[in-house]
């Protein structure tokens, strides 16, 4: 198995994926609509590689589009990335993330198996978890109750994908559940680039950090957590991206269907990220104490033992090295890909 599609591979984790991908040796072509990214992405990952990935501007949802990438590339396997992920907004445009990501998603794997390709790496989130029934969480954990229709596609097009594998054993799916992906490639050239103003905690401080944003709003200090901060398992994105070349390696040994948490096992608080960040970087974040956020729970961290038994994969970047190199995308792109 060597030529892998990687869909949304200008997006953030994509991005990072597509460089452990082409130094592991795998021969990657990307597909993205741009919704999200840039294409100065995949021209950073070039220049940090040395190889220029093939590029196709498509959406997923486009079966025609689709179907000239897989006759021109004849991908062996699939790691898709591609959906829509902003919690808020999909509460105010659930129709925009269900078409998207689950209507995205079957014609996707439709392509895929008319053009013989049967296997597929998939994005899910330790969102499934819902308001966890055990910390930490291990993949045995019951599924629970989605806040929110982002949630809802990942938890349905688990299903989805789990049931297409169950009715026809050619197929190998690995579903990933990611916990909370921040970092930066040491680099410094590649990095989340949020649109407008952050939601997610990492984003939120590097930009008030970097002097676009005043100061910090924490969701909440009387969570049953340590310091009254909700707790969350940070792991550094090029961990996650390594993770997907090991699953890969999994698929090729015809894994049939599987499931990974891909966390540190190792869960910080909102006050323990700012320290740590603080620390690591000489920066002050200065910050408020807001009201709870609303679906927000209090902890989260995962079991992380079964990749490890399976895959052979655990984290290696700890804390301080996700903010350091989050902090140094921040600092040397302040408009991210814009510049
Ligand atoms: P991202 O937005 O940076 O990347 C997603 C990419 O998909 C973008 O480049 C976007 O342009 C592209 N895309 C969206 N819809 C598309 C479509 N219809 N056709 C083609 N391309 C399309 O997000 P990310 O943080 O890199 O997340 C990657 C995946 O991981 C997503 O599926 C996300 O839901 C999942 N995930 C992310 C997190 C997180 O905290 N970042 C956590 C759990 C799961
Ligand atoms: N937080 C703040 N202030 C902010 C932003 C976040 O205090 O400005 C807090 C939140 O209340 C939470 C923690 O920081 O306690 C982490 O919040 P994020 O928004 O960064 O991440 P979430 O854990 O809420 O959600 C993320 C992704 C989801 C994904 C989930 C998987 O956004 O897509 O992780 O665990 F499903």
């Amino acid at each position: 198995m060597s030529k892998i599609l990687v869909t949304g591979g200008a997006g953030f984790i994509g991005s990072h994926t597509v460089v452990e991908l082409q130094n592991a040796g795998y021969d990657v072509t990307v597909v993205d609509n741009l919704s999200n990214s840039s294409e100065k992405s995949l021209e950073r990952v070039a220049a940090i590689t040395g190889k220029k990935a093939p590029f196709h501007k498509v959406d997923i949802c486009d079966r025609e589009g689709l179907e000239a990438v897989f006759a021109a590339e004849h991908p062996d396997a699939v790691i898709h990335f591609a959906g829509l992920k902003a919690v808020g907004e999909s509460t105010q445009k659930p129709w925009e993330y269900y078409e998207n990501n689950i209507a995205g998603t079957l014609t996707l794997v439709d392509v895929m198996r008319k053009n013989g390709c049967k296997n597929i790496i998939f994005s899910s989130s330790a969102t499934v978890y819902g308001n966890p029934a055990e910390i930490p969480i291990t993949e045995n954990c019951p599924k629970g109750q989605c806040t929110n229709p982002y949630g809802w596609t990942k938890s349905m097009l688990e299903q989805i994908l789990s049931d297409i594998q169950k009715a026809d054993k050619e197929w190998n799916v690995i579903l990933l559940r990611y916990f909370n992906p921040i970092g930066a490639h040491k680099s410094g050239t590649i990095g989340e680039n949020p649109n407008g103003i952050p939601n997610n905690l990492m984003p939120y401080i590097t930009q008030v950090a970097v002097g676009k944003l005043p100061e910090l709003g924490v969701f909440g200090n009387d969570y049953d957590t340590h310091d009254g901060t909700g707790v969350r398992d940070y792991i550094h994105v090029v961990d996650l991206a390594i993770g997907h070349v090991k699953a890969l390696k999994k698929i090729e040994e015809k894994a049939g269907l599987k499931i990974y948490n891909l966390g540190t096992g190792q869960g910080y608080s909102v006050l323990d990220i700012v320290k740590n960040f603080e620390e690591a970087t000489g920066v002050k974040i200065p910050y408020t104490i807001k009201p709870r956020r609303p679906g927000d729970i209090a902890e989260c961290y995962a079991d992380a033992s079964l990749a490890k038994a399976e895959l052979g994969w655990e984290a290696q970047y700890g804390i301080r090295e996700m903010c350091e190199d989050s902090w140094r995308w921040q600092k040397n792109n302040p408009n991210g890909f814009e510049d």
